[in-house]
């Protein structure tokens, strides 16, 4: 069974706080929490009182995407806002081992993100260091997209590294998560199944929720 994070960009930021006590109420297990520089991607979304806002009513973990350039600059601002997990581009970082090292030392789950383009041997050597690998299915800056079916591959070829070193590092997939495809991504060996336009486009929510931890 995965564990599912709703993505709270596809939420209606006019009544924040309905979409969050819905996502208390149900199966979920995250909040997914997508912050974009308008540098790293071309969008900008939202940052540090947003966050802290969400952290008060929220009751489940806080796993923050960062779609920054520059994660390092702004990690313990994250973890004063609420950052549970913290997941940076391995993409944005020229130093990575350094930035994992500086989001545990925080107090922080350290997560990696990784565009569709970029093989997942690129982050082989730190895996023993990094708590969630946050698979990018989509090209990162919006919501809504198609998946990307190579992704499947790359999920099979990670979960096999991690398996064969013995590791407890979590795959999440995050863009294009459907309730077709749902079921074909975690038999590849995903454990973290992100979805905003799956979750909120529908009429129930909350059901939609459940019907992702039931497959
Ligand atoms: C994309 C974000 C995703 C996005 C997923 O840049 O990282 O988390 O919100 O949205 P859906 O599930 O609609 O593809
Ligand atoms: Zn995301």
């Amino acid at each position: 069974m995965a564990l599912i994070a709703p993505s709270i960009l596809s939420a209606n930021f006019l009544k924040l706080s309905d979409d969050i006590h819905m996502i208390n109420e149900s199966q979920a297990d995250w909040f997914h929490l997508d912050v974009m520089d308008g540098r790293f991607v071309p969008n900008i979304s939202f940052g540090f009182p947003v966050i802290a806002a969400i952290k008060k009513e929220a009751r489940k973990t806080l796993d923050v995407h960062l779609m920054i350039e520059e994660p390092g600059k702004y990690a313990e601002e994250f973890k004063n806002a609420g950052a549970d997990i913290l997941s940076v581009h391995i993409e944005a970082c020229s130093h990575l081992h350094r930035n994992l090292q500086q989001i545990k030392s925080l107090g922080m789950q350290a997560g990696v993100a990784i565009n569709p383009h970029t093989p997942v041997q690129n982050m082989f050597d730190v895996l023993h260091d990094i708590d969630v690998v946050c698979m990018m299915s989509v090209n990162p800056g919006f919501g809504g997209q198609k998946f990307i079916a190579h992704t499947i591959e790359k999920i099979k070829t990670l979960k096999a590294e991690i398996v064969r070193r013995g590791l407890s590092t979590l795959i999440e997939i995050d863009g294009g998560v459907t309730l077709e495809n749902a079921s074909s991504i975690i038999a590849a060996g995903a454990d973290v199944l992100v979805a905003g336009n799956t979750v909120f486009s529908t009429s129930d929510p909350s059901d939609t929720i459940a019907k992702l931890k039931g497959m």
